[in-house]
C-alpha cells in the first residue's frame, strides 16, 4: 500500500486529508471523532479575539443547489467564525493535541487588523501546542463588514502587513487562507509570500446568493423575510478552486510556495487533481458536512490504490505533476485535430447530441428516420458539446486524426505542432513578416 504520509511545511500527518476550518472542526467532540475516522489533520474553526462571543443568526444559515438526483452540488452559508468562548476553544485544542500527536492541528485565526490584536491572539494560542496557524482572510460575509476576513484578503498590502506581524510574533508555521472574491488570485498569494507566509490555502467561500423565494420575494436562506449574500462552497466550486491553485503554482512569482487545496473535494480523485495542480495537501468541508467523517476512508483507500497503480511511492510524486501541462491558450496545438465518434452499441437514441449540435453548434450530427445518429466529419469542429450532453458515459468520444490524415472539414493535412503565436492569421506574425 502506498505511503500517504504527508509533510506540509513541516507539519506532519498520516495522510494529506485535512478538515477545513468550519463546523466539522469547531469543538473537541467533533475533532476527536474526525481523527478516529482517519482524518490526517484539522484546521480548527476560526477563533477571534477575546471578548463577547460572536453572535450568529438563529434562523437558517444554509442555502443549496442540488443536481436532479437531489445530490448536493453547492452549499451557501452565512455563518460567522466560532461563537464559542476563546478560553473553551483553547482548552479543547490543547486537550485534543495532547492525545493525537501524530495528527495535524492548525488553528485558524481572524482578529481586527491591528498589530496588538494579532500579537495578543498569537500569545494566547502558544500554549496549545498546535502545529501552525491559518490566517482567515477569506470569509466573505459578516466579518468582512467589520473590516476582517475577505475585507483584508482583497487588499494585498493588508495581507502582507498582517502576515509579517504574524511571522514576527510567532514561531509557528503560517498558512494564509485566500479569498476567491478577487479578480487575480496571484496578487494576494504574492503578498502572502512577501509577508513571509509558509504557505497559502485556497479557496475560501465565494460570494453568492443561491436562490430567491418566489412567494416571499426574499433571497434564501431567509431570515424573517430578508436574506443576504453568503459563502458558496461544495462540488460546484471545484473548477474555480482548481484554476486558482494552478495559477499560483505556475506563476513565476509564487512558484514553489506550498499550497493547501480547498474547494469541493469530495472524493480521492478530487484530492488527486488538486495535488496534481500543485497542492501539497487538501482540506475538506462540505463533503464532510454532507456525508459525515467516514468519507475520509474512501479518500484514503482510493488515493492509495491509485498511487499503487501508477507506481507512486509517496504523495510528493503526485504534487505538481500536471502543472507543466497547464498553459495559455496561445500555446495550444492548433494542429491537434479530433472528431466525435458515436458508439452505436451504447447509443440509446435519445437525440440530445443531435439537438445540441444542430441548434447550438455546427450541424454535424445526422439523424436517420430510424433515429440512428452519426457524425458528419466534414462539419464537425470537435467542440466536444455532444460528449458533454450525452447521458451515456463513453457513448461519444473524441478521436484524434493521425498525422498525415486529411481533415474533411478544412481539407488540410494534419501536421506537426503549431500554435497561435506561429499562425499566419495572427497579426503579430504578419507584422514580423
Ligand atoms: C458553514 C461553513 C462555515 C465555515 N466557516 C469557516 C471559518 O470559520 N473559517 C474559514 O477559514 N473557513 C470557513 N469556511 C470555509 C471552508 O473552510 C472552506 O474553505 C470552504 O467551505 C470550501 O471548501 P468545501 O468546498 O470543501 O466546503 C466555512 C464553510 C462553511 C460551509
Ligand atoms: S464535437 Fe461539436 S461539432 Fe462535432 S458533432 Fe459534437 S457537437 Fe457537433
Ligand atoms: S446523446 Fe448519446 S445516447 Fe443520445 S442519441 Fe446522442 S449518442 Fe445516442
Amino acid at each position: 500500500m502506498a505511503n500517504l504520509a504527508s509533510d506540509f511545511i513541516g507539519i506532519k500527518s498520516p495522510n494529506p486529508f485535512w478538515l477545513a476550518s468550519a463546523p466539522p472542526t469547531d469543538k473537541e467532540y467533533n475533532v476527536r471523532r474526525a481523527y478516529e475516522a482517519g482524518w490526517g489533520g484539522v484546521v480548527w474553526k476560526t477563533l477571534g479575539s477575546e471578548g463577547p462571543p460572536v453572535v450568529n443568526v438563529n434562523g437558517p444559515r444554509y442555502g443549496a443547489i442540488w443536481g436532479a438526483d437531489r445530490r448536493l452540488l453547492g452549499l451557501n452559508n452565512i455563518e460567522l467564525i466560532t461563537d464559542r468562548p476563546l478560553e473553551i476553544n483553547l482548552r479543547e485544542i490543547k486537550s485534543v493535541k495532547r492525545d493525537y500527536r501524530d495528527r495535524a492541528l492548525v488553528i485558524s485565526l481572524m482578529v481586527p487588523c491591528d498589530e496588538e490584536s494579532w500579537k495578543d491572539i498569537l500569545h494566547r494560542i502558544e500554549d496549545t501546542e498546535a502545529d501552525g496557524v491559518e490566517l482567515n482572510f477569506g470569509c466573505p460575509h459578516g466579518m468582512a463588514e467589520r473590516g476582517m476576513g475577505s475585507a483584508v484578503g482583497q487588499v494585498p498590502e493588508y495581507i502582507e502587513m498582517v502576515t509579517r506581524w504574524v511571522k514576527q510574533h510567532s514561531r509557528m508555521p503560517c498558512i494564509v487562507k485566500l479569498t476567491p472574491n478577487i479578480s487575480d488570485i496571484r496578487k494576494p498569494a504574492e503578498a502572502a509570500k512577501r509577508g513571509g507566509a509558509d504557505a497559502v490555502s485556497l479557496i475560501n467561500t465565494i460570494n453568492s446568493i443561491t436562490s430567491v423565494n418566489l412567494d416571499s420575494f426574499s433571497p434564501e436562506p431567509m431570515i424573517d423575510g430578508k436574506g443576504t449574500h453568503g459563502g458558496y462552497c461544495g462540488p460546484a466550486v471545484k473548477p474555480i478552486a482548481l484554476n486558482m491553485v494552478a495559477e499560483i503554482a505556475r506563476s513565476m512569482e509564487t512558484r514553489g510556495l506550498p499550497i493547501s487545496g480547498i474547494g469541493g473535494v469530495t472524493t480521492w480523485r478530487d484530492a488527486a487533481e488538486f495535488m496534481m495542480l500543485g497542492a501539497g495537501n487538501v482540506q475538506v468541508c462540505t463533503a464532510a458536512m454532507t456525508y459525515g467523517f467516514k468519507i475520509v476512508q474512501e479518500m484514503i483507500s482510493g488515493l492509495s490504490d491509485y498511487m499503487d497503480q501508477k507506481g507512486f511511492t509517496s504523495t510528493a510524486d503526485l504534487v505538481g505533476r500536471a502543472v507543466p501541462n497547464v498553459t495559455d491558450w496561445q500555446y495550444l496545438n492548433l494542429n491537434y485535430v479530433t472528431k466525435a465518434r458515436i458508439d452505436q452499441d451504447l447509443c440509446i437514441s435519445c437525440g440530445r447530441c443531435f439537438a445540441a449540435c444542430e441548434d447550438t453548434s455546427h450541424q454535424a450530427i445526422a439523424m436517420s428516420p430510424e433515429r440512428v445518429f452519426t457524425v458528419k466529419d466534414d462539419e464537425c469542429v470537435a467542440c466536444n458539446l455532444c460528449v458533454n450532453v450525452c447521458p451515456v458515459e463513453n457513448c461519444i468520444t473524441m478521436t484524434e486524426l493521425p498525422k498525415g490524415a486529411v481533415d474533411e472539414r478544412t481539407g488540410r493535412v494534419v501536421s506537426d505542432y503549431a500554435n497561435w503565436t506561429q499562425h499566419p492569421n495572427n497579426p503579430s506574425v504578419q507584422a514580423a513578416e
